[in-house]
């Protein structure tokens, strides 16, 4: 049986523990012969380098594992490689989000013009990793989901337009689908979504069940009208104090479907939609960086040491062994509560994605692909999140149909604003870098995209390309 060879581009992602406990558990339809760590800071890859070894040499002693900065040794005879890189890390994210504050601005890791200047980082790194992956691994399968991930599949499309094995993808969808398909008594793993959009940016259109070919639309908007009270007082409640982001997030995402009563919108679209409400959240002294960098990053490093200092997981209460039997089928959900740490939504969608390129499943999925008709009213060029089948011949897309024109409207902003970002950014043209952050509706205005630009060009350095 085949044994897939797996590296993970930044090593030191907070994301990183728990997808290696899922590719742990995952050992029985997704059989592992080596795991690389990769990343550029030894540091950070040390500390969960450190705890992969101890849960490797553990439950899966016969696969290969190694963390390294080196290119070759982490890229060569690989199958797949897993990106989530932060280029910068968080210490820019923090500038990408408080920068904007100064100009009264909403300041966020993807949207607007934090979003752009994170854009331009990952997109300069994203190009050079993937050239080194591809000179290593010609046929190894880049599964990207490094953020603004939107802007990266743009510039992914024109600097490698025939690479089908380079994947775009986001948790995003099936979170936000997650936290309202239980009113209607089903699971995620029940239904075949139909949705659109940009990255972070997007509506499900259909929910049809697997069964019946029902579409559950209809009645999952019903419900959330008739119970809309309950509903927010529920979500109200599970608010744990002014740091719960995501909470906060999704009582704010009930009260836009309350307002725009068609549809189940990305959470991202609040941005856009109340760039206000969601300002309002934050401030110039603090903002998500501020709250992922004292809870997610501490929480998940201190895992990392305490496994380490341990030197096991066995009969300890990190025991994965319960976790491990349960995954043996394709079809299994993998989207219910499993993982220790609060990332569990990604990794799952991620080995899901896997699976069904190595069974050659060809199971739905919404992962960024070039429009070219899916949307016959979209620019046949946007890099869109549409429903495809995901198989080893790449993505297949399924045609969505005309969507309405208000969301039209907005992504074609959108998409006019990241195209000419990533056109800026691979011309090096400052005029274009004007237009993009000009255009972008949460900027909104020439002379503070003037300045919002000045800011970061000063405080991201080397990272900046030397427009002209
Ligand atoms: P993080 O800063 O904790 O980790 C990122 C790691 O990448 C760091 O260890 C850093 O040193 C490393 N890195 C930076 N540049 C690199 C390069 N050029 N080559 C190799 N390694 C490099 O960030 P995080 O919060 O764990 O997130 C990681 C990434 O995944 C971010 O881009 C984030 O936005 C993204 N993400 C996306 C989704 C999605 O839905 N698309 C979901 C989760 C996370
Ligand atoms: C969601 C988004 C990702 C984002 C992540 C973490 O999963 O889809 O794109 O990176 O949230 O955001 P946070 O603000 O918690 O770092
Ligand atoms: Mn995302």
């Amino acid at each position: 049986m085949k044994r897939y060879s797996v590296v993970i581009c930044g090593g030191g992602s907070t994301y990183t523990p728990d997808m290696l406990e899922l590719l742990v558990m995952m050992q029985k339809p997704f059989p592992l012969k080596k795991v690389v760590l990769y990343d550029i800071d030894e540091e950070r890859q040390r500390i969960v380098g450190n705890f992969g070894e101890v849960m490797f040499r553990e439950y899966m002693p016969d696969v290969e594992f190694k963390y390294t900065l080196d290119k070759k040794e982490a890229f060569e005879g690989i199958d797949f490689a897993f990106v989530q890189i932060r280029a910068g890390g968080l210490d820019l994210r923090n500038y990408d989000e408080k920068i904007p504050y100064k100009y009264d601005r909403i300041g966020q890791e993807t949207c607007g013009a934090g979003g752009m200047a994170y854009g331009i980082r990952s997109v300069v790194q994203m190009i050079e990793l993937v050239k080194d992956i591809r000179r290593y691994a010609p046929d190894a399968w880049i599964i990207n989901y490094s953020n603004p991930a939107a802007i990266v599949a743009e510039a992914c499309k024109i600097v490698f337009p025939n690479d089908k094995k380079l994947v775009n993808i986001c948790d995003m969808p099936t979170d936000v689908l997650g936290r309202y398909i239980g009113y209607i008594g089903k699971k995620k793993s029940d239904v075949n979504p139909m949705y659109f959009g940009l990255n972070h940016y997007g509506w499900f259109t259909h929910l049809y069940d697997k069964q019946t070919g029902e579409d559950l639309l209809p009645e999952l908007l019903e419900y959330v009208h008739t119970h809309y009270d309950e509903l927010h007082k529920e979500r109200e409640e599970a608010i744990r104090g002014p740091e719960d982001h995501w909470s906060i997030t999704f009582l704010a995402h009930l009260e836009m479907m309350k307002d725009y009563p068609f549809y189940l919108p990305n959470s991202y679209n609040l941005y856009y939609l109340y760039p206000e409400k969601m300002k309002s959240h934050y401030s110039l002294e603090h903002t998500r960086y501020d709250e992922v960098i004292s809870g997610r990053e501490k929480n998940v490093f201190n895992y990392c040491r305490e496994i380490t200092a341990l030197g096991k997981m066995k009969g300890t209460k990190y025991d994965i062994t319960d976790r491990i039997s349960p995954y043996t089928t394709v079809e299994g959900d993998l989207s219910s509560e499993t993982i220790y740490s609060d990332n569990d939504v990604h990794a799952a969608y991620l080995v899901e994605l896997v699976l069904s390129i190595v069974n050659n499943a060809n199971a739905q999925a919404m992962v960024m692909v070039k429009n070219d008709g899916i949307v016959p009213n979209l620019d046949p060029g946007m890099m869109v999140e549409a429903t495809v089948l995901v198989g080893k011949e790449g993505l297949i897309p399924l045609c969505h149909g005309e969507v309405p024109q208000f969301a039209k409207g907005l992504l074609e902003n959108q998409y006019a604003c990241e195209h000419t970002l990533v056109e800026a950014i691979l011309e090096k043209d400052d005029q274009k870098l004007l237009q993009a952050f000009a255009q972008n509706r949460l900027v909104g205005d020439t002379e503070v995209a003037k300045k919002i630009i000045a800011e970061f060009k000063e405080v991201n350095g080397a990272y900046w390309p030397d427009f002209k």
